[in-house]
């Protein structure tokens, strides 16, 4: 099963290029731009990879992320995120990316998405990795930071396919942003935003209502409501879950008490994601294989994971079908 889940095509939906940065390559970046760091070294900065909830996750995800100044080093972030995806069979994968982490420090929005999307054409050139970039507004920062970000990225419309919703979800509802979601769909991009990691259920039910979302990210909450699971259910709405992030940031005890597989039985859309890989111990196959190995799934599900991301994602009914035909030939070579 090990090799069945290693080898199975992947589609990633919910993945935070700068929570891909790894120790190492952070250090190297911290070096060739002059930042100190309170650590010293790659070794001592994972020991304290140690979370209590979202919060003690963002101070030292956001702390990271200072060490990313130039084109380049945006470029060397994304490039190490897609050789993992080459190793790990990632066929499809939708980043998200917080430019405001960036711009509040004095680092130009074009300089971000110049990296982050040169990086992702070699990934498609070389490895024939197919993606897309979601810009994700910070919802603890204020409405109208949200609508100067969100003019930056329509400046960058044929690069960013859709905007999404990060930070601290509590506090910080959906519909603090209802209208700067409105005006970006007005505007032609698609809308996801993470609701029901922390918050509550009312938070997914808003996204879906006030924000007009096409996923939810997370929304593993939604079994706080039984009318709601159902809901989701019957207007198909997907979910991106995030296994270790959800046991890291200790919105599970255990695996074991994960509902992913529950939900799936149901017949829930749900996907499995690795939100930021470097910080919970592992990408989409580490993802699949901590699930599989508290909760045993058949390669049918293991494999409808992968074609509930394919029909969640933003590409083409074309390639839809063209990535389905690639699971389903896999499956079939590997059933037995
Ligand atoms: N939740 C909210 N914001 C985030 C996350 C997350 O899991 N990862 C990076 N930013
Ligand atoms: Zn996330």
């Amino acid at each position: 099963m090990e090799t069945f889940i290693k080898s199975l095509p992947k589609v990633e939906l919910h993945i935070h290029i700068e929570g891909s940065l790894e120790p190492e390559l952070l250090f190297m970046l911290a070096k060739r731009n002059h930042i100190a760091l309170p650590y010293d070294s790659p070794e001592s900065l994972r020991q304290a990879y140690k979370f209590a909830d979202l919060q003690s996750f963002l101070d030292l995800y956001y702390q990271g992320a200072n060490t990313l100044i130039n084109e380049q080093d945006f470029y060397d972030l994304t490039w190490a995120y897609i050789e993992r995806c080459k190793e790990q069979n990632v066929i499809h994968t939708e980043i998200f990316f917080d430019p405001q982490t960036h711009t509040d420090r004095g680092i130009e929005f074009d300089t971000v998405v110049a990296g982050i999307y040169q990086a992702l054409e070699d990934a498609s050139c070389q490895f024939g990795i197919s993606s897309n970039l979601i810009m994700c507004f910070l919802r603890h920062l204020s409405e109208e930071a949200a609508f100067e970000t969100l003019q930056e990225a329509a400046r960058h419309k044929d690069k960013i396919i859709a905007v999404g919703l990060d930070s601290s979800e509590l506090g910080h509802p959906p519909e603090k942003f209802s209208r700067v979601f409105q005006k970006a769909r007005e505007l032609g991009f698609f809308t996801v935003a993470h609701a029901g990691e922390e918050g509550p259920a009312q938070n997914i039910v808003d996204a879906i209502e006030l924000l007009g979302v096409s996923r939810i990210d997370h929304g593993v909450r939604c079994t706080d409501s039984e009318e709601l699971v159902d809901y989701l259910i019957e207007r198909k709405m997907p979910l991106t879950v995030c296994p270790l992030s959800n046991i890291e940031l200790r919105v599970f005890n255990s695996m074991s008490e994960h509902n992913i597989v529950d939900l799936l039985r149901k017949g829930l859309c749900v996907t499995v994601n690795s939100d930021d890989p470097a910080y919970f111990g592992g990408y989409m196959t580490e993802n699949l294989l901590a699930v599989h190995k508290a909760l045993p799934m058949t390669k049918l599900e293991l494999a409808q994971l992968t074609i509930n991301a394919i029909d969640s994602s933003f590409i083409s009914v074309a390639n839809k079908l063209k990535f389905k035909e690639l699971v389903w030939h896999y499956l079939a070579e590997n059933h037995h």
